[in-house]
């Protein structure tokens, strides 16, 4: 009987302990993965890639094991100028002011002044780190997005980027409704919402002044044909477009092919430097084949695509092979 129960006893002892281990082991808490790839690698002499955004999968801006992205993408290049950060180099100012036949040449300081007592010319975006996952939509404006229905996806980005003459309103189904960046230059502008940032492509020093004037005097009224003496658009939000960055995007991204990249091309560039998910629909050619814009019924083709100044191939072949290398996501429409 004795026997039995210290036996009993002795087995009741050994359950307790295994359950007490167990629940010892379980409430341990356990060591955060990462530390122990970071010893790792350390081991390995391999420094752990920061953590760049939180986005689940991966941030546009993450470099390492892209090496054709790593050779185009500098993240110190920004595509905005600023109150403090609107000076070019020599370089940028005799390539910029050879994009478009100008007339006013070195009055380009004077202007950038007068702009920024106007608009308010801030650092904006320069947040990216481990608790920001900004997700971009690039609305280009391609025949393919007519029944696409793609606008709920679209509108359902932090950043909603459109371009030119792109209208929402009757096609809300498939582009979405909201704007929160419209890129223009003078020539293809439009007037804009209360929410949504006008950003200004400048080619030429008289497209600042412009820009001045459409929210002032209204008294440019023609560049190399009529413009909008005046635009509806919140002064508040205005941005400008570097030309800094624009040569950037020519030499860096399209190896100086074509004159000087397209709208779309500029938006797309745009999104990759502020975004850290990039989302592209409306680009390229619908699915016969055709270059016209969504808005239009003209399925004559060439629309849009042979300008004569941009390189539409080369900035097309670039777009797909970024999507290839999952940098960004296109949407190809119907
Ligand atoms: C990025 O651009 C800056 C400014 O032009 C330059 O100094 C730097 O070397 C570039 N970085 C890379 C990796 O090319
Ligand atoms: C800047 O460009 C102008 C016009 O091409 C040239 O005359 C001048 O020497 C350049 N200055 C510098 C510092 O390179
Ligand atoms: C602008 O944003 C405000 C606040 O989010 C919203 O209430 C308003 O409806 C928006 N206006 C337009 C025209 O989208
Ligand atoms: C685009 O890419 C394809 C395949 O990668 C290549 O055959 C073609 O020559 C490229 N076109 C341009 C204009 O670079």
């Amino acid at each position: 009987m004795t026997m039995l129960r210290r036996r009993c006893l002795g087995i009741k002892i050994v359950v307790l302990s295994v359950i007490t281990f167990t629940m010892l082991l379980f409430s341990y808490p356990f060591p955060d993965p990462k530390p122990l790839f970071k010893q790792a690698s350390h081991l390995l002499d391999e420094p752990l890639p920061p953590d760049l955004c939180a986005c689940p999968g991966h941030c546009v801006a993450e470099l390492q094991g892209h090496p054709w992205f790593s050779e185009r993408f500098n993240g110190s290049f920004f595509p905005l100028l600023t109150k403090e950060n609107y000076k070019l180099s020599n370089d940028t100012f005799n390539w910029w002011q050879r994009l478009q036949t100008s007339h006013e040449a070195n009055k380009f300081n004077q202007v950038m002044e007068e702009l920024f007592t106007l608009f308010p010319g801030e650092s904006l975006f320069q947040d990216e780190g481990p608790d920001r996952c900004r997700s971009c939509a690039v609305v280009g404006n391609s025949g393919n997005l007519k029944g696409s229905f793609y606008g709920r996806i679209i509108d359902s980005n932090d950043l909603v980027i459109r371009m030119n003459q792109a209208p929402t309103q009757g096609f809300e189904d498939d582009v979405g409704a909201r704007t929160t960046h419209h890129l223009m230059y003078p020539e293809s502008a439009i007037n804009l919402g209360p929410n949504t940032s006008l950003v200004l492509i400048p080619y030429k020093t008289l497209d600042l002044q412009w820009l001045i004037s459409a929210f002032t005097t209204g008294t440019v009224q023609q560049t190399y044909r009529r413009v909008m003496a005046r635009i509806q658009a919140n002064r508040e939000k205005v941005l400008i477009y570097s030309p800094e960055f624009m040569k950037y995007a020519h030499d860096n991204w399209l190896d100086k092919h074509g004159r000087y990249p397209s709208t779309g091309f500029f938006s797309l560039m745009f999104a990759l430097h502020i975004c850290d998910e990039v989302s592209v629909f409306g680009y390229g050619a619908d699915e016969q084949g055709n270059w016209h814009h969504y808005w239009e019924n003209n399925h004559g083709g060439g629309l849009f695509r042979q300008t004569g100044v941009h390189g539409g191939d080369y900035e097309y072949n670039i777009t797909v092979h970024l999507a290839t290398i999952n940098k960004i996501k296109m949407f190809s429409g119907s």
